[in-house]
């Protein structure tokens, strides 16, 4: 059976992201017209995924809210002659179903996948992180990409990588491949944060992977690591060098990940979007191109 579930962790604090997120998730900020989980799941959507199961934490009611049909506006619009705006709400009544589990400590992101194991129930399952989207407007097929792959494969776990400059590899997870580097590759390694010297690559994971349910065992295994959190990625390293097959996709040109996981790219991410909007994208550029030119203030 294809791949059809996904797991959307939206438990994080949001740390680097406050005082925007004391008390709004960070995964319904605003990118252009639509909050960014919105994104997400419309791209799973568009996947072939049909279950969605978040790992939800304190504060996240209102990622519950946003995905619930909700009639009392869908009347009022339409009481109220706003039909057009009834367009907006399609996602609603996509053919998804929803899922919410807690993660009750926020020990990490390998804590929140291991918190649906008992959803997931021993399928084949992608990991979506809830504060990225993928291609701009989320117009990635990437998902599908991998969980095909993992099929014709017969992997244990698909990671999606992104290239990112040499100095920007302490941030992330990097790939180790195993012989050439192409679009899809195997990997022989993943090293966390390495040093620019050392590192293997500049591929680093990006946001979205398949995994098959060995993983738990791997993420049940993990000893905490830095600031007490389970690392997913300690968890896929040790699943490699056990033997595990792990394939790598790079992300295809104009599928760039948005990461709103810090002001600068969520900065960046709210203004390309915005741009490129459908219906204001023009007025928006020109008035940044007015603003460019004009002032000092901005350089
Ligand atoms: P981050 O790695 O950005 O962590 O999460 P964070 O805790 O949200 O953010 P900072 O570092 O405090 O600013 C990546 C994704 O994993 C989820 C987040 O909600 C986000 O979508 N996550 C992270 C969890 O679900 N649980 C966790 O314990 C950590």
């Amino acid at each position: 059976m294809p791949i059809d579930i996904a797991v959307v962790p939206v438990a994080g604090r949001g740390t680097r992201l406050l005082p925007l997120t004391k008390s709004q998730p960070k995964e319904m900020l605003p990118v252009g017209s639509k909050p960014v989980v919105q994104y997400v799941v419309e791209e799973l959507a568009r996947c072939g995924i049909h279950r969605l199961l978040f790992v939800t934490g304190p504060g996240k009611t209102a990622i519950e809210n946003h995905f619930d049909i909700d009639s009392e506006l869908i009347d009022h619009l339409r009481e109220t002659g706003k039909e057009e705006l009834l367009e907006d709400l399609a996602f609603e009544r996509e053919d998804l179903q929803y899922f919410y589990t807690r993660q009750r400590r926020q020990l990490g992101l390998g804590h929140a996948v291991l918190c649906a194991e008992p959803v997931v129930d021993g399928q084949d399952f992608v990991v979506a992180l809830g504060d990225s989207i993928i291609g701009l407007h989320a117009q990635s097929t990437v998902v599908r990409t991998m969980t095909e792959l993992f099929e014709t494969a017969a992997a244990a776990a698909v990671i999606a990588f992104e290239e990112v400059p040499p100095e920007e590899v302490v941030h992330y997870g990097i790939a180790q491949p195993k012989g050439r580097l192409d679009d899809v590759f195997e990997l022989a390694d993943l090293i966390e944060k390495p040093d620019v010297r050392e590192a293997p690559s500049n591929l680093a994971v990006a946001a979205r992977y398949v995994f098959s349910p060995a993983i738990f065992d791997y993420l049940r295994n993990t000893e905490p690591g830095k600031g007490g959190e389970i690392q997913l990625t300690d968890a896929i390293q040790a699943l490699i060098h056990d033997g595990g097959r792990v394939m790598g996709v790079r992300l295809p040109p104009h599928q760039a990940r948005f990461d709103i996981g810090n002001f600068e790219s969520y900065f960046q991410a709210f203004i390309e979007f915005a741009m490129a909007d459908p219906d204001y994208g023009e007025r928006v550029k020109a008035f940044t191109r007015k603003l460019l030119s004009g002032g000092d203030e901005v350089e």
